[in-house]
């Protein structure tokens, strides 16, 4: 058995190839970033072509690094950023169009339109999720609808669609020379096109969306041999997948139900293990699928999707000019007390859960000559410790289950101030776990686990560990009217693009 196991983990902004060891140890990692492309208002794309040229650079690179090759792997897992929707032609394996990202809100009239005949929860039993701008289903709608010809090519199963998981497979085990098309359940329930019971794509779905079914993956398993990679990692397993997010949940073992993780990335997405039962959210979560390992019954997840989060901080950082680097955020609001009244609500591709408020827009309010540069920073902070407040709330709503305390993971976890508050605010401790790599960690033991590396969710379990812990100090009035000022500035957001 080789010695390492390998995890593609391509995200909103980068991609990195990370090496993992039995305990969960970070061999080697390289990561490359790729660029975001803002064609409009509400628009986000990204080049394809471009992901999976970075991914195999990542790939190599981390292996020269490490000083080992592709013989060195058991197995590679793959996660990957959900909902960004890509086509491509099945004979030239190019894309048709950028890959429209998961924050673009494009199709915002055809969200409204389905739901006028409806509602915006009309396909929630059947799907989990409420119609949005978020999810791949309506965004392959778009692309066949104005992309000229590819309707026409993918009714003939000339052009493929799949999420960034399935590119990625695809052109791992061999792209137009037999490559495999298929996605996993967790990504195959970002589509709204999958039933949840059945784990199978939903043929009401699909003539309701107009969706050929000839450009569909196959939905596996997160967990199984799918295929061995081609080139210059031939012969490597590619044994796991998961969406980024259910990744974490696996990587920060949340295998019982009623555990729960916030991952804060771009965005900041909450994940409370349900166990074998699909809770229905009637407080504005999703129900998705957490992830299913091979043979077994599958796992099911409530998600608190909130769109911007550390994309905030990084929009002062390019868009402003506020600060050089990210972390210097923290340094920006260590300089003063409070936020001077200040709250910035980033509803940047409106609002997701436990809103969805496809017009919400940004705003900042509360200012007076009083506040400076270091209380918009703090706003920026606070906003996503208050958008996490509202998915929990929720959380604990839709499953009658108290969140007792949160394990925190994701860039955002290395700043002190913000895990502080969000301990305050939350009035819960939250915990960073010692391997706080755990969304490609994640897709790292899915994929061990499917060549036998690791037995079973125990040897995972014994690879956590706390690192830092934050317990509340807020008192209680202080905490209840600051989220109360919150409250009303995220009313105000609602519906301004008309
Ligand atoms: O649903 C979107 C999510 O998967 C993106 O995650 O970490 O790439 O921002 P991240």
């Amino acid at each position: 058995m080789s010695r390492y196991i390998g995890a593609i983990d391509q995200g909103t902004t980068s991609t990195r190839f990370m090496v993992f060891d039995r305990e969960g140890t970070v061999i080697t990692v390289a990561q490359e970033e790729h660029a975001q492309i803002y064609p409009a208002p509400g628009h986000v794309e990204h080049d394809a072509a471009e992901i999976w040229a970075k991914t195999q650079k990542v790939m190599k690179v981390a292996l020269a690094k490490g000083n080992l090759t592709p013989k060195d792997l058991a197995a590679i897992g793959i996660t990957n950023q959900r909902e960004t929707t890509v086509i491509w032609d099945r004979k030239t394996g190019k894309p048709l169009h950028n890959a429209l990202v998961w924050q673009d809100t494009r199709n915002d009239r055809l969200v409204s339109e389905f739901a006028h005949d409806g509602g915006r929860d009309r396909f929630r039993d059947l799907t989990g999720l409420p119609l949005a701008s978020y999810f791949s289903g309506l965004k392959l709608r778009w692309l066949l609808d104005h992309v000229e010809g590819a309707r026409e090519k993918a009714e003939a199963g000339d052009v493929l669609f799949g999420n960034i998981d399935t590119w990625l497979l695809w052109n791992l085990t061999g792209g137009p020379d037999g490559g495999l098309h298929a996605t996993d359940v967790t990504n195959a329930s970002r589509t709204q096109l999958m039933s949840l019971k059945s784990l199978e794509w939903d043929e009401g779905m699909l003539s309701t969306f107009r969706i050929p079914r000839a450009m569909l993956p196959k939905i596996v398993s997160s967990s199984e041999v799918y295929g061995e990679a081609r080139g210059e990692f031939a012969r490597v397993p590619i044994a796991g997948i998961l969406g980024d997010q259910q990744a974490a949940l696996f990587g920060q073992t949340c295998f019982t139900p009623g555990e729960a993780k916030n991952t804060y990335g771009t965005g900041c997405f909450a994940l409370m293990n349900t166990g074998e039962e699909a809770v229905p959210s009637k407080a504005g979560l999703v129900t998705t699928l957490g992830y299913r390992l091979d043979g077994q019954k599958p796992v099911y997840a409530l998600e608190g999707s909130i769109a911007i989060t550390g994309a905030l901080v990084q929009w002062l950082r390019d868009n402003l000019h506020m600060i050089k680097d990210s972390a210097e955020v923290e340094s920006l609001a260590g300089t003063v007390e409070d936020n001077g009244g200040v709250y910035f609500v980033p509803a940047f591709s409106g609002l997701y859960a436990p809103h969805w408020n496809e017009g919400a827009r940004g705003l900042i309010i509360g200012l007076t000559r009083y506040a400076n540069r270091g209380h918009i920073a703090r706003s920026v902070l606070e906003a996503t410790a208050f958008q996490t407040r509202e998915v929990l709330a929720a959380m604990e709503k839709d499953s009658g289950i108290p969140v007792k305390e949160l394990r925190a993971d994701g860039g955002m976890v290395a700043n002190g101030t913000l895990m502080q508050f969000q301990a305050d605010i939350l009035d819960v401790p939250v915990v960073r776990p010692k391997v706080s790599e755990t969304t490609a960690l994640g897709a790292a033991y899915v994929a061990g686990l499917a060549v036998g590396y690791w037995k079973g969710l125990d040897d995972l379990k014994r690879n956590w560990g706390v690192d830092k812990r934050w317990e509340p100090k807020m008192d209680a009035a202080r905490r209840e009217t600051t989220a109360a000022m919150w409250s009303r500035a995220v009313q105000r957001s609602f519906d301004w693009k008309a």
